[in-house]
């Protein structure tokens, strides 16, 4: 706490040895009205949940397992933009505090040399009109030296890449600064900085890539992506193609 240099971002900490997940905990508390800014944070989660309904393996002293409640005015529609915040604000604070570049790969994941580091999960508690909180769960693989075998093969921890163990308190901290520097800028000037910073981030952009969607493949150019964050695919006929959710391969 004492190298914290955030005015609202992590001021207040909840943290937990063990927990289900802490985007459970983040609910309960956000409906119980705290301040914006709220961090949950565990040692260990027994049942984090990834996106898509998917678990999130989180184990006991090794990873950053944290859920950050905002209380953002914006209409509900542009809340994803957040999404796209964070992972912008996860990379700068990974490169600030241990000198790793990690990018980002469309939708949302954070890869260091091709394998998975981060994932965030986003959702929030809102009317149609109105959002009452935004609940960023972040999920950062750090000390792992090994993974399951089912995983073993796509993720990646910081200590595997720099050969040694890294402090996740500071990795926090400087995490927690990026985001509350990009998220006044947010508020201020919109989304369009930070999906110019996401873009400049992301692997995906730029490239020829083939996107696997449910009706079928796409191959072409990916030029970038719209202020909800879908994906702009330029195919080889010169059609610009809107993908909404896909696997891409490169
Ligand atoms: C993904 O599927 O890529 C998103 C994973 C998000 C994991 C984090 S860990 C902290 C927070 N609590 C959870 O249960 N999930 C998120």
């Amino acid at each position: 706490k004492a190298g914290l240099k955030t005015n609202y971002i992590g001021k207040h900490v909840v943290y937990e040895k063990s927990v289900s997940s802490t985007q459970e905990i983040a609910h309960r508390l956000a409906r119980e009205k705290v301040a914006e800014g709220t961090i949950v944070v565990a040692d260990e989660q027994v049942g984090g949940k990834g996106r898509l309904g998917r678990a999130w393996f989180s184990p006991i002293g090794t990873g950053i397992w944290m859920s950050m409640i905002l209380k953002p005015k914006i209409p509900p529609q542009r809340a994803p933009q957040l999404t796209l915040l964070a992972a912008v604000a996860v990379i700068r604070g990974i490169h600030a505090a241990t000198g790793l570049h990690c990018d980002i790969k469309w939708p949302n994941d954070i890869l260091l040399k091709g394998k998975k580091l981060v994932g965030i999960l986003t959702e929030m508690q809102a009317d149609p009109d109105q959002i009452h909180s935004v609940i960023i769960g972040i999920g950062i693989n750090v000390n792992q030296k090994n993974f399951p075998d089912e995983i073993k093969e796509i993720a990646t921890s910081l200590s595997l890449e720099k050969g040694e163990d890294v402090n996740r308190a500071l990795v926090m901290q400087s995490i927690m600064a990026e985001f509350e520097q990009l998220y006044e800028l947010f508020l201020k000037d919109g989304f369009l900085p930070i999906k110019q910073m996401w873009e400049a981030h992301a692997t995906t952009i730029g490239r020829r890539i083939t996107a696997r969607t449910v009706s079928g493949a796409i191959e072409g150019f990916a030029k970038g992506i719209t202020e909800d964050g879908v994906l702009l695919l330029e195919d080889d006929f010169g059609t610009i193609h809107k993908i909404y959710s896909a696997d891409i391969d490169f």
